[in-house]
């Protein structure tokens, strides 16, 4: 869980994003874009959208951190994605789990805010953001090889393809996934 340290240290927006700890009451902003099905297609392997309930009940899980910490180090940061403009939607999702010297990153955005620019904005930030409360870490990104969206974004931002056998053993990796990290450079 994120202590008053943590919120206090780095600006909670982008030039035309706001980042918000996520909280349950997210749930029903990004419900409809979770459960899109070229949203969904990428984050779940089996497409199985959550109901509103599970959704809010994982989000009131998540803004607590762990419920058992498998290592004393692990922290875990989820943040909401929010446009500057009205309406003000929520557009997508930001998160990371730290393991100590390293740990994974994952994202995403609705699909009518693709092709934009936002979602490098956004990661430009968390890296900034994480950076900030985790140093020194390094992170790591599993990629389905058919979401070259994905794959790209991970390379404009510095992240190189690394053969998933000689990668720590990370939480996202789905059997084909494309694993890339990215170089402590903070
Ligand atoms: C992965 C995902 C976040 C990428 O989003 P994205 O909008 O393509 O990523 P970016 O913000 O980097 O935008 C880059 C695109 O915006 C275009 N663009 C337009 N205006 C731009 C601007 N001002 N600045 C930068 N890029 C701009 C770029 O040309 C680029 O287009 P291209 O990819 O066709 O070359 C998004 O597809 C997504 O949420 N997918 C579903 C969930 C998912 O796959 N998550 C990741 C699981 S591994």
């Amino acid at each position: 869980m994120l202590d008053d340290k943590d919120k206090k240290t780095v600006v909670m927006q982008s030039k035309n994003l706001n980042f918000e700890l996520l909280t349950e009451a997210h749930a029903d902003d990004l419900f409809s874009i979770l459960t899109t099905p070229s949203v969904l297609a990428f984050i779940d392997p089996n497409e199985n959208p959550p109901t509103i309930e599970e959704l809010r009940a994982e989000y009131a899980s998540r803004s607590q951190g762990p419920v058992v910490l498998a290592t004393p180090a692990e922290r875990w940061f989820n943040m909401a994605i929010r446009l500057k403009i009205p309406p003000f939607q929520a557009i997508g999702r930001l998160e990371a789990t730290a393991y100590g010297e390293w740990g994974e990153v994952a994202y995403l955005l609705g699909e009518a805010w693709w092709g934009k620019g936002l979602a490098f904005e956004a990661m430009l930030w968390w890296h900034d953001y994480l950076a900030a409360v985790v140093p020194k870490t390094e992170w790591w990104a599993t990629v389905h090889p058919i979401n070259q969206r994905s794959i790209r974004l991970l390379k404009r931002l510095g992240y190189k393809e690394v053969d998933s056998n000689h990668c720590p053993k990370l939480y996202s990796y789905d059997l084909g996934d494309c694993c890339f990290v990215r170089s402590v450079i903070d």
